[in-house]
């Protein structure tokens, strides 16, 4: 069948993982001081300072204006984010990463984070029966075992009272942390009162950012996994969805079965029959003001196929996927879901696939299968609680780092301005605690934002090149081979009604 490497591109000098928000910060006095410098355990100071590893500095954020999608400022929690929470965080040195510096970006492993290993992502189908058992065995060792370091907020900055005297953190599962972190950067803003929400906000979806915030989610994802399992080679594999007629991974010894007895569910004979979802009822915490706990709120549901055909007529094709790395330009527009011509919001899903033209109403590409899922995988807060999510955005991933080889983009390709709020270059979201300097996305050519979550998280891409003055590393990926070859409106709560 097919089997494609896929290469990901480690090599990109990612930092890494914060996630929302790191253990140690989750406290009145972290609340209070603003400040998230942890300590690293391998020379007690913070940050890792004495040991070179970094230092503790202030948050920087871009002041660049933002488009008129969103027009309030100061009432949400992720506006110039994660400034909410902490002004103050850790800036690794090197190669170093992570929330206190105690960690390797990216791609560097070792003591000293000096060697440099590239990691492949591979076609699950074409896995072992071996090695795809393992992968189900890490995802629901993953979902049933609390993480380590990273806790969720169960309540906004200002429910947590003026000095922090009241913090809301809540212990949640490594896997649930990631489902949390993409319900978080797509939520509602609250706007006082019941129901008074913002629909049209969203970190990570509908403009720019939502091919990085992705990368560096999957990236953080794995990467948590690997500290969870203790396998270091551990990479999230890909379903190449290119002219399937159907969920080719919906069988019990993959992401599991239809359930006989109700197409709604998933099969017994599937570890993931028993999964409970969270973060899935987005009418009910607009109503309360609040924010999801992690709470279980029933099966995963899915039932492939079932959805409106009039939104979604088919699946991608490999002629689609041709025809979006074909353009050249990444943005265009107002930089929204109404962009035409644009190779996000092509690839993201609001365009055809066909002429570049947004299409109001039909889903597209990776919208497409969200939609086509019919379940958790069709709205937007909860859909990473299927973990048919992750195969499908470790694809779209290769499309994307695709593109970036094809078109070797200047950093100037990315918006500095003028995006929708959250999606400006330079800007952190919601994805890390801790600052991620230098970033390199994709083929070293493109900086991009990335928000990770964390307090936010900052996710924030920076290129290595800013400005004009170019470093090496960003030339190497040129040369490389492709990976992959070819052998509604307002609100945003579900892909099918609004994207
Ligand atoms: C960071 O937050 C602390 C605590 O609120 C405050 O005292 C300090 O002035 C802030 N620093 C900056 C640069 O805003
Ligand atoms: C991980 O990959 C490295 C380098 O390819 C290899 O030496 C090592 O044996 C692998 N470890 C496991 C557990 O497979
Ligand atoms: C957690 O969320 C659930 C469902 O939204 C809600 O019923 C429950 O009261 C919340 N628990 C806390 C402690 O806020
Ligand atoms: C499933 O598809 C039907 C239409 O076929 C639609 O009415 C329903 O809202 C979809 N459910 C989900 C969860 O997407
Ligand atoms: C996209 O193209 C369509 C068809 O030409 C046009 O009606 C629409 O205004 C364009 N959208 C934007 C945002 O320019």
């Amino acid at each position: 069948m097919r089997s494609l490497c896929l290469l990901v591109l480690l090599l990109m000098l990612l930092d890494c993982c914060l996630c929302q928000f790191p253990r140690p910060c989750a406290t009145s006095e972290g609340l209070r001081t603003k400040e998230c410098c942890p300590v690293w355990e391998g020379d007690g100071s913070a940050c890792g300072a004495l040991s070179g590893r970094g230092f503790c500095t202030e948050v920087e954020v871009s002041d660049e204006p933002h488009g008129p999608q969103y027009p309030h400022s100061g009432i949400d929690d992720r506006e110039r984010w994660p400034t909410a929470f902490f002004n103050r965080t850790c800036r690794c040195a090197g190669n170093y990463g992570g929330f206190n510096c105690g960690e390797c970006r990216f791609g560097y492993w070792g003591a000293n984070c000096a060697e440099y290993r590239e990691s492949v992502r591979r076609n699950i189908l074409t896995l072992s029966t071996a090695e795809q058992q393992k992968f189900i065995s890490y995802l629901n060792l993953a979902k049933n075992t609390i993480s380590r370091d990273y806790v969720i907020s169960t309540g906004t900055r200002a429910q947590m009272g003026v000095n922090g005297e009241n913090p809301m953190f809540s212990d949640i599962s490594t896997y649930d942390l990631f489902v949390w972190m993409h319900y978080y950067v797509s939520i509602d803003a609250f706007l006082g009162g019941p129901g008074n929400v913002w629909r049209d906000i969203d970190f990570a979806h509908e403009s720019a950012a939502f091919l990085p915030w992705h990368r560096v989610f999957l990236l953080n994802w794995e990467n948590e996994i690997r500290k969870l399992t203790g396998d270091f080679n551990f990479t999230i594999p890909y379903w190449d969805w290119r002219n399937a007629q159907s969920c080719e991974v919906c069988t019990d010894a993959l992401m599991g079965g239809r359930n006989a007895l109700n197409p709604n569910l998933i099969s017994p004979a599937s570890v993931f029959s028993s999964w409970k979802v969270i973060c899935t009822q987005p009418e009910e915490y607009n109503s309360r003001e609040a924010l999801c706990n992690s709470t279980g709120e029933g099966p995963l549901l899915r039932n492939p196929g079932n959805h409106d055909t009039n939104r979604v007529q088919r699946l991608p094709t490999s002629a689609d996927v041709e025809f979006a790395v074909s353009l050249s330009q990444y943005e265009t527009g107002a930089m929204d879901r109404f962009s035409n011509m644009s190779f996000r919001n092509v690839l993201e899903g609001f365009a055809s696939p066909m002429s570049g033209m947004a299409v109001p109403g039909q889903s597209t590409m990776h919208n497409s299968l969200h939609v086509f899922m019919n379940g958790t995988m069709s709205s937007v807060q909860g859909s990473a609680n299927d973990p048919v999510f992750l195969l499908h955005h470790a694809f779209i991933d290769s499309i994307y780092e695709r593109w970036l080889r094809t078109h070797q983009p200047p950093r100037s390709n990315y918006p500095q301005a003028n995006a929708p709020i959250g999606h400006n270059d330079d800007v952190y979201l919601p994805l890390q605690a801790q600052q991620i300097w230098q970033w390199l996305l994709g083929a070293g050519l493109f900086g991009a934002v990335l928000a990770v979550l964390i307090v936010s998280v900052f996710i924030v891409a920076r290129r290595k090149m800013k400005h004009g003055q170019r470093k090496k590393r960003a030339s190497s990926f040129g040369e490389r081979q492709p990976l992959l070859q070819s052998s509604s409106e307002e609100g945003s709560s579900s892909y099918q009604t609004h994207l």
